[in-house]
């Protein structure tokens, strides 16, 4: 069997939470690559509405396995806190849960180091979700990270302090100010105590050779699907760089990030939303800081999953698309969120980029607000709520053209349709 990937084509929040909990009964086991933390994937059924951050997507089902793979990065207190919210609603995760001996560890002093390095950045600040995720990605390449793997071993508490004193070191070379620092409105102590506490009970969970696991399980014919987290612009290479995160979120991220063969990846599914949206710094040749904006931050309630921010929102950008689905080898196109739309007479989609006078289609290597200006195409609205719709057929004229639109653009089929952030509400082709 071959792993599916599903991942986000855009600056992340695709909806891509709610499409592999639908695409969940498919599969026997769900793996999430990279990424930590700093991901909201919002999965809504039954009028109940789940926020995770490091457990799959796939949780929702009990008789599928979910892994965190070996490419993910974990904190352990956040971790118990989406392990204790599941079990408030019946949930038991540790049944169907198994997490990479490999992932490496977010300590508290990451999470400072974050805080620290963003406010020495001044005005060209990331917009971080200060979930240490630079720092704990940044100690795994510098080879000094701790692993899930190490929580037993008998060196682990002189490793951490190690650790945590080269990270002192660090900031007290910054001169930072961390007077009143708080993690999650706790000391660095008090924080630091709930952490080990965090340890203590995750030592409980099943802890495997992911790697392992993933490989036999496909060839005793299980089926896998490979979720991502962020987005793909938002990737540590291709991404608007520096303005990214700190992980490759592309479909390649997958095989580090799970320690599987490119010869084992199967179908890739790219999401995105009907528009476009991005949370912190960096470019945005689409975004509207208009009315329009804020009608779409509005009808989409996009505030962010992790950190509540308010979104920054605007127009389809087809040439940021169209290099996102090269990058990743996209087979199928899923696009959400097209019920935010509802109430546009016109909907505006960038077609082109316009770069020192001269009309192009490529990303280019700096997304410049400055220098690049998007060229618009305007295609008519459908004006109509999509409640009552239940399939592909029903759809209004009018969403059916700017799917064709995007099709044609693009080149690969748009296969889902969502509608709403609900389970039921998803429209299959
Ligand atoms: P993820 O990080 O890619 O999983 O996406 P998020 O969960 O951060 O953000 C997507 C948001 O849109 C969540 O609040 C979802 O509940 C919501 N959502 C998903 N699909 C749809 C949809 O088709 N329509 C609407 N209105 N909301 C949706
Ligand atoms: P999901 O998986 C949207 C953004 C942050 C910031 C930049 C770097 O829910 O789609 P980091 O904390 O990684 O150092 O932040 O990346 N960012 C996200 N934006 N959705 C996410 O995840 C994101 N994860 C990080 O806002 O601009
Ligand atoms: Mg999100």
């Amino acid at each position: 069997m071959k792993v599916d990937v599903i991942l986000g084509l855009q600056w992340g929040d695709e909806g891509k939470g709610k499409i592999v909990d639908v695409f969940t009964p498919h599969y026997d086991i769900i793996a999430r690559f990279q990424g930590g933390p700093n991901a909201g994937h919002t999965i809504e059924f039954d009028g109940k509405k789940f926020v995770q951050h490091t457990i799959p997507s796939g949780i929702f089902h009990p008789s599928t396995l979910n892994l965190i793979g070996n490419g993910v990065i974990i904190d352990p207190f956040i971790f118990m806190m989406e392990i204790d919210k599941l079990a408030e609603a019946g949930i038991h995760a540790e049944e169907n849960l198994l997490i990479s001996n490999r992932a490496h560890l977010i300590l508290p002093t990451h999470r400072m180091l974050d805080t620290v390095s963003e406010s020495m950045k001044g005005q060209s600040k990331i917009g971080s979700t200060l979930k240490g995720i630079g720092p704990a990605y940044t100690d795994k390449f510098a080879r000094n990270g701790l692993r899930i793997g190490n929580l037993n071993g008998n060196d682990f508490m002189e490793r951490y302090r190690t650790l945590k004193e080269m990270h002192f070191h660090t900031i007290r070379s910054y001169n930072a100010d961390l007077a009143g620092y708080t993690l999650d409105g706790l000391s660095f102590e008090a924080y630091e105590k709930k952490w080990f506490e965090a340890i203590d009970r995750m030592k409980t969970f099943r802890m495997v050779e992911g790697e392992q696991f993933l490989n036999k399980s496909l060839d005793e014919g299980k089926s896998v699907m490979a979720e991502g987290a962020q987005g793909t612009l938002l990737d540590v290479d291709f991404g608007s760089y520096p303005f990214v995160t700190s992980s490759n979120t592309i479909a390649a991220g997958a095989c580090t990030g799970l320690g599987i063969s490119p010869h084992r990846i199967g179908k890739i599914y790219g999401i995105f939303k009907a528009y476009c949206t991005r949370v912190g710094s960096g470019p945005f040749p689409t975004e509207l800081m208009d009315e329009t904006g804020a009608i779409l931050r509005c009808n989409g309630n996009e505030f962010g999953s992790t950190t509540g921010r308010p979104r920054r929102c605007g127009w389809l950008d087809l040439p940021a698309l169209k290099y996102a689905i090269m990058l990743n080898g996209v087979d199928t196109l899923i696009m959400m969120k097209a019920d935010v739309l509802n109430t546009f007479e016109k909907i505006k989609v960038c077609s082109n980029y316009k770069i020192g006078g001269e009309v192009r289609e490529e990303f280019p290597f700096e997304l410049s607000d400055d220098t690049l200006e998007p060229v618009y195409q305007e295609l008519n609205g459908w004006n109509v709520p999509l409640n009552s719709i239940q399939s592909f057929d029903m759809l209004p004229d009018q969403l059916s053209e700017y799917i064709r639109f995007i099709e044609k653009g693009t080149g690969i089929p748009v296969e889902m349709v969502s509608i709403g952030p609900d389970r039921v509400q998803t429209l299959k082709k």
